[in-house]
């Protein structure tokens, strides 16, 4: 053997072995969830927030809102609100002092131009169509250009999702259940996705779901309000996995209390509105607590206090918005790193 062909040797073992390694790695990830290996990155958020919503008292003026629910923000910063009380969808352009309402506004009722308790929408970035969970009118309708279309009738809507593929996913808290349609078929009544096992705390249960989010894999995590924890339903799972709290109603760090928003950021790591504590806490996937991330000093309206937090959003620099329902107006909390 030559010394060309055992320097190849050597450069051949060393290969090896780096695969090797790749490969353990990656199966930690997918048992653990990503973020629990990526634990060198904290992101980290300025604890005074500005208030970028609301702000004027509980109301039906333009700069006030009355309870809000779900938030969305879009790529110009724009703030996307469910004022849910006063029976309409809201904008605020970025740094404007009042909102425009998009959907809704126009008193409460069942017509095709009004809306009752929204809790949750979805907007689409590309037509400016807007498709929105109104909850006591029991129907998922579709606003475009101020015309609606009545996508689902008669169905228990809370929380609304839609993945990559554009399924819709829609959460009903009195049937304990996630559904799941095509995009453009409604006319039917979709696929179970998580629950309908009954209310209870199994596995296989809810108490009351509310928010959803659905990840890059099509894995499903829902709020389960009453059960005071976050599920994650994997694509065609029979149960879930409890992703944040599931330990009982408390304060303690690994506890929630009457959860409310969740969303799930590109590491894999969970934001949950701890609403009851007023706090907006992050999970990791298989951590046994998770970290107070911002609020958690009593409930109030200073501008590092929250008060029943609800709906939760970033924007794409990852600046944390939530909607502070009790105190009716969207605080803006600022990235640090
Ligand atoms: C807020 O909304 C509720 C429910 O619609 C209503 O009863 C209440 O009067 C509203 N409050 C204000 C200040 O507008
Ligand atoms: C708007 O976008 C949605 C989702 O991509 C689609 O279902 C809908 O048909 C679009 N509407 C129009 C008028 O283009």
């Amino acid at each position: 053997m030559n010394t060309i062909n055992i320097y190849h040797y050597v450069v051949f073992i060393i290969l090896n072995v780096t695969v090797q390694t790749k490969s353990e790695k990656c199966e930690k990830t997918s048992q653990n969830g990503p973020c629990s290996t990526n634990n060198k990155i904290n992101r980290k958020w300025k604890q005074n927030a500005i208030t970028v919503g609301g702000g004027h008292g509980r109301g039906q003026q333009l700069n006030q809102l009355n309870l809000t629910q779900g938030i969305f923000i879009d790529k110009n910063k724009n703030i996307f609100i469910a004022d849910s009380w006063n029976d309409r969808i809201v904008e605020w352009k970025y740094d404007a002092k009042e909102g425009q309402i998009i959907a809704g506004g126009n008193g409460q009722g069942y017509r095709m131009d009004q809306l009752s308790y929204p809790t949750d929408f979805i907007v689409d970035q590309q037509n400016h169509s807007i498709i929105i969970a109104d909850y006591d009118n029991k129907r998922v309708i579709q606003w475009l250009n101020q015309k609606q279309q009545i996508l689902i009738q008669n169905i228990d809507c809370s929380g609304l999702a839609m993945d990559k593929n554009g399924f819709l996913y829609v959460s009903g808290g009195y049937k304990n259940e996630v559904r799941r349609w095509k995009m453009g078929e409604y006319n039917n009544e979709g696929i179970v996705v998580a629950g309908a096992n009954g209310e209870g705390d199994q596995l296989n249960q809810f108490h009351y779901p509310t928010f959803i989010f659905v990840d890059e894999d099509q894995s499903v995590y829902v709020t389960d309000q009453d059960n005071h924890r976050v599920m994650k339903w994997r694509k065609d799972a029979k149960e879930g996995i409890v992703v944040a709290g599931g330990n009982g109603k408390g304060e303690n760090l690994n506890q929630l209390s009457h959860p409310g928003g969740v969303i799930v950021d590109d590491l894999g790591e969970i934001y949950v509105a701890d609403c009851w504590n007023h706090r907006v806490m992050r999970w990791c996937e298989g951590k046994e607590e998770g970290e107070l991330i911002v609020g958690g000093n009593g409930k109030g309206s200073q501008l590092n206090q929250l008060y029943y937090p609800r709906g939760l959003s970033f924007d794409d620099k990852g600046n944390l918005y939530v909607a502070d329902q009790r105190n009716d107006r969207i605080e803006k909390f600022e990235r640090l790193f």
